[in-house]
């Protein structure tokens, strides 16, 4: 029997892991720990993803909760310790990018325990960024490396990892979006939001996301940001389910009045909603006329989708969603993302394509990866 202990923590990581989790249950060789460190708490980021992906209640949950970025790591480091020390699983694998994903990882590896990263060798080269500090520490101590896209590959052979350790095995998060979009059609949330009437045409719309510290954090930057969008909004609703980082700074910056308060179905201006769940969020963005965010994973999403999407950030760690998708990466200048976002809404959509592998057939190649290296292990 092999033993396997996966970490996630946030909102991110839940729909990375999820298309892996149904995959395992295919081998009965394999039992499968799941194992959240509680970085996400709030029921809006974290438990209704699990329902909304089916994923079943995790075997542990750490219940580690907020805190600096040396408090929320040091805290998971030492509340999953004494879980692998138990479970004594033969690979740990982690997702993504966040503080659980380098916190579980060095845990392992100082234990002797063999760590797989999904998603590694994504590079912003913008070590401001608590994410690529994790990314890169991640990648340095993992055995295997699951990496998404042909700019993955190529960043970890300049940091010259090993060709054995790179596969190029496509987007797990996609695997998660192909799965769900049926269901989330049934989603009755742009109906409720006045934007489609009776199952039929739906009106223009745009969506919002912001939660990267660089853009909420600066009272400034987040005003600039507010302002240009709240100029588009005049031509179309907004409609932007807001993290509760950036909610507490939207009022105590005191910029609450960029946000519409017109409770009527069809308002315009920037509408602000709770955060969504996963269907609710993967209906309001099949369907949008443009997103602007500063998500990673949504880069992703809205490439598959279709979708223009703005990325109001400098840089990007995933550049195929601007080679064969429909990003941008524009900054946070109020003038451009005014320029960028009319030049969307005056011309037609193209159609896009998207990148190499991310057909839906992600987690089944990890899964066949990892079972030909721990069978090969096991034989040694
Ligand atoms: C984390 C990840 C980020 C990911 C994002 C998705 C890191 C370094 N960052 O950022 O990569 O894109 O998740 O949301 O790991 N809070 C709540 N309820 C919660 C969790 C957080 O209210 O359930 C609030 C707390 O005030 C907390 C703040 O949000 O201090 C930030 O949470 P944290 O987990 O530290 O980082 P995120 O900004 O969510």
């Amino acid at each position: 029997m092999i033993r396997l202990l996966s970490v996630v923590g946030a909102r991110p990581n839940f729909m990375k892991i999820a298309p892996i989790v149904e995959e395992l249950k295919k081998f009965p060789d394999i039992e499968h720990c799941l194992v959240h460190s509680g970085q996400h708490y709030d029921e809006l980021l974290s438990g209704n993803f699990f329902s909304d992906l089916g994923l079943p209640v995790p075997d542990v949950n750490l219940q580690t909760g907020s805190g600096s970025h040396a408090v929320q790591t040091g805290e998971i480091m030492k509340r999953v310790e004494p879980v692998l020390i138990a479970y004594k699983p033969h690979l740990v694998l982690v997702v993504g990018d966040i503080n659980s994903t380098i916190a579980a990882a060095l845990t392992a590896v100082k234990l002797g325990i063999k760590v797989a990263h999904v998603e590694a060798g994504l590079r912003s080269f913008d070590m401001t960024m608590p994410e690529e500090i994790n990314r890169k520490l991640t990648d340095a101590l993992s055995t295997l490396l699951f990496v998404t896209e042909q700019s993955g590959v190529e960043n970890l052979k300049h940091e010259g990892v090993p060709t054995e350790k790179i596969f190029l095995v496509g987007n797990v998060m996609i695997d998660c979006l192909l799965r769900h979009r049926q269901l989330a059609a049934r989603s009755l949330l742009l109906d409720r939001l006045g934007l489609r009437q009776n199952g039929s045409a739906h009106r223009p719309y745009a969506v919002l996301t912001l939660h990267r510290p660089s853009n909420v954090d600066d009272s400034e930057t987040l005003e600039g940001i507010l302002r240009a969008v709240s100029a588009i909004a005049i031509e179309l609703p907004v409609l932007f389910p807001i993290h509760p980082r950036t909610r507490k700074n939207i009022e105590s910056f005191g910029l609450l009045n960029y946000l519409s308060t017109d409770e009527a179905p069809g308002r315009v201006g920037i509408v602000p909603l709770d955060p969504l769940g996963y269907l609710d969020f993967l209906s309001l963005n099949d369907h949008a006329r443009l997103v602007l965010t500063d998500s990673g994973g949504i880069q992703e999403e809205t490439t598959v989708l279709g979708v223009p999407c703005l990325t109001l950030r400098e840089n990007t760690e995933r550049p195929a969603t601007v080679e064969y998708g429909s990003n941008q990466v524009i900054g946070v200048n109020p003038d451009r993302i005014l320029e960028a976002a009319h030049s969307i809404l005056q011309n037609p959509v193209m159609p896009f394509r998207r990148p190499p592998l991310w057909d839906g057939e992600a987690a089944p190649r990890i899964v066949a990866i990892l079972r030909q290296h721990l069978r090969l292990e096991s034989r040694d």
